[in-house]
């Protein structure tokens, strides 16, 4: 990163705080915490080492909270060069304890797990909690907090004094004024502790002197001058897609580099009503973008004729889309960026802790072999970027608001939500079918309210008796779910009387369905797509 070619003052980076990562759930949840408070921060793992703790060059430091015990042989320690920087340290949790620990300080199993809410009670004062109250309190010194752990620490550290204390830990809170090291038992990142965003805006702003420069205006004119420097007069290629990410993508890599951008939309006549035209609407006609409209529907219809199997639906649409992909980049001279839209948390996946478990790196975003194979170099200008920094940077750079906060849609789209033998006929229809629920939901002020919602085509025949004709149709399935990660999810109580209007209007409007189901099925057992 060529940091130092810009002006001074211009870095939003430069006010920045180090996340180190020992395994809680809560991790990234801190790290977007601090992002919505306005600073960059960065997570590395707990065994990073001194040194990348030393070249980050962070103005404070959090240790997350996390799964171990500080009292088991070998715990997970914080590099000695967090204590040794010279910058503000808050430990949360986990820590706070192996912040105790390692400063001289004594930990031990608590008798009582704490385990969900508990009221914290300030105890002595401190930069950290002074003043924080919650506006309904009847005691002021009393603050709501959301509580996770079975240690807790018995003997604060040499220069620590006690701040807060709960029912069942006198020491729930501490503070070392001098050094600025403060530690909380509780977990300020989660909503249920009600003035946790403001204890964090204390830490970073008033202890850590952090200003906020990272919101969207900055992060768009940010990138974009990095996107400069980094691909000069080179030209970049990228594959859209019409989801969030490639569609962000193409918009800021306009933005910063107009006619070097040149994108390959491939219809694989599997997308959701209208989609295909307004992809071309927004990008190719309102922005100027250069986009490559490829309506290869045919190829995948015969493609997915014989195959019934899911997983080997997936990989034919999965090929051929590489392949169409591959032949247009190669009509196209000159290329020698290939742009995806790899975000943050795809990195922190890949980049765990050297002795955490395993985590699985993400392909989806990778065209087949193509960079190795045109000798394509990467750009991915959204790897720093949260989902959630994504949707707002893309409304910054003008994206409608329907395109930004759209719900996921597979890559191989309704090629996994017509069951069995995929069929152009069975696409059509339940393209409309869908293309009506997901209206009514909008026009119901429901659309939001749900993570993700859709149709699936049942390759069922259903009786119906319409007018006089006793009708042999089929049959639609209508799925809406909430979700925080979509990795469990629950169905959504959408009201009957919604679900009633929305079935008639398929049943009436959509020539060939006789019957529409709702599931009620959660995950697990049941995944959010049928296939
Ligand atoms: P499941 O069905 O596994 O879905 O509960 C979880 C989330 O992943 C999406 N999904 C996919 N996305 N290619 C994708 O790009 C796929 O093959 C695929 N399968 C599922 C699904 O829509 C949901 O958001």
């Amino acid at each position: 990163m060529a940091a130092s070619m810009r002006a001074p003052g211009a870095d939003i980076h430069a006010h920045r705080i180090l996340i180190l990562d020992f395994g809680a759930q809560y991790t990234q949840l801190i790290a977007r915490r601090v992002r919505e408070l306005g600073v960059y921060c960065e997570i590395l793992p707990w065994d990073a080492g001194d040194e990348a703790v030393r070249a980050f060059g962070a103005r404070g430091i959090i240790l997350s909270g996390g799964p171990e015990s500080v009292t088991d042989a070998e715990p997970p320690r914080a590099p000695e060069a967090v204590f040794r920087q010279g910058v503000p340290v808050l430990g949360i949790c986990y820590g706070m304890q192996t912040m105790a620990a390692q400063l001289g300080g004594r930990v031990a199993p608590s008798s009582h797990r704490e385990f969900g809410y508990a009221k914290v009670r300030r105890t002595g004062a401190s930069r950290l909690l002074d003043g924080i109250e919650q506006e309904d309190a009847r005691d002021p010194a009393e603050l709501d907090v959301w509580m996770s752990h079975g240690d807790r620490v018995e003997a604060l550290p040499p220069g620590f004094v006690p701040i807060a204390a709960t029912a069942n830990s006198p020491l729930a809170a501490m503070a070392d004024e001098k050094r600025r090291f403060y530690g909380v038992q509780f977990h300020p990142e989660v909503t249920h502790t009600r003035a946790g965003v403001r204890i964090l805006e204390r830490f970073l702003r008033e202890i850590c002197a952090c200003d906020a420069l990272w919101d969207a205006g900055n992060i768009v004119a940010d990138l974009s001058s990095r996107i400069r420097e980094q691909v000069g007069g080179g030209r970049v290629l990228l594959g859209l897609s019409g989801g969030v990410d490639s569609s962000v993508v193409a918009a800021l890599l306009h933005r910063a580099i107009g006619t070097q951008l040149s994108c390959v939309f491939v219809d694989h006549g599997l997308l959701r009503h209208a989609e295909g035209d307004q992809v071309m609407e927004t990008f190719a006609r309102h922005m100027g973008v250069s986009v490559i409209r490829v309506d290869a529907a045919d190829r995948f219809f015969a493609a997915l004729a014989d195959e019934q199997d899911p997983e080997r639906k997936r990989k034919i649409i999965g090929r051929l889309f590489i392949e169409i992909f591959e032949e247009q980049a190669h009509r196209l001279a000159g290329i020698e960026w290939l742009a995806q839209g790899t975000i943050y948390p795809d990195v922190i996946e890949s980049a765990g802790a050297r002795t955490g478990k395993a985590h699985v790196i993400k392909s989806h975003h990778n065209v087949g072999g193509l960079p190795e194979r045109m000798k394509l170099r990467l750009l991915e200008p959204l790897r720093e970027l949260f989902k959630d920094e994504v949707r707002r940077i893309g409304l910054e750079l003008g994206l409608p608001r329907d395109m930004v906060y759209r719900h996921p849609f597979p890559g191989p789209g309704l090629g996994v939500r017509i069951l069995g033998r995929v069929s152009r006929e069975a696409a059509d229809l339940l393209r409309r079918a869908d293309a009506i629920f997901i209206d009514e939901l909008r026009a119901h002020d429901l659309y939001d309210r749900v993570s993700q919602a859709m149709a699936v085509f049942l390759p069922v025949r259903s009786v119906a008796v319409m007018g006089d004709d006793r009708r042999y149709d089929w049959v639609i399935a209508l799925r809406a779910v909430e979700t925080v990660d979509f990795m469990t999810a629950h169905w959504a109580r959408l009201p009957y009387e919604f679900l009633d209007h929305v079935a008639r209007r398929i049943v009436n409007e959509v020539q060939g369905v006789s019957r529409v189901v709702y599931d009620i099925s959660g995950k697990p057992p049941a995944t959010i797509e049928w296939e």
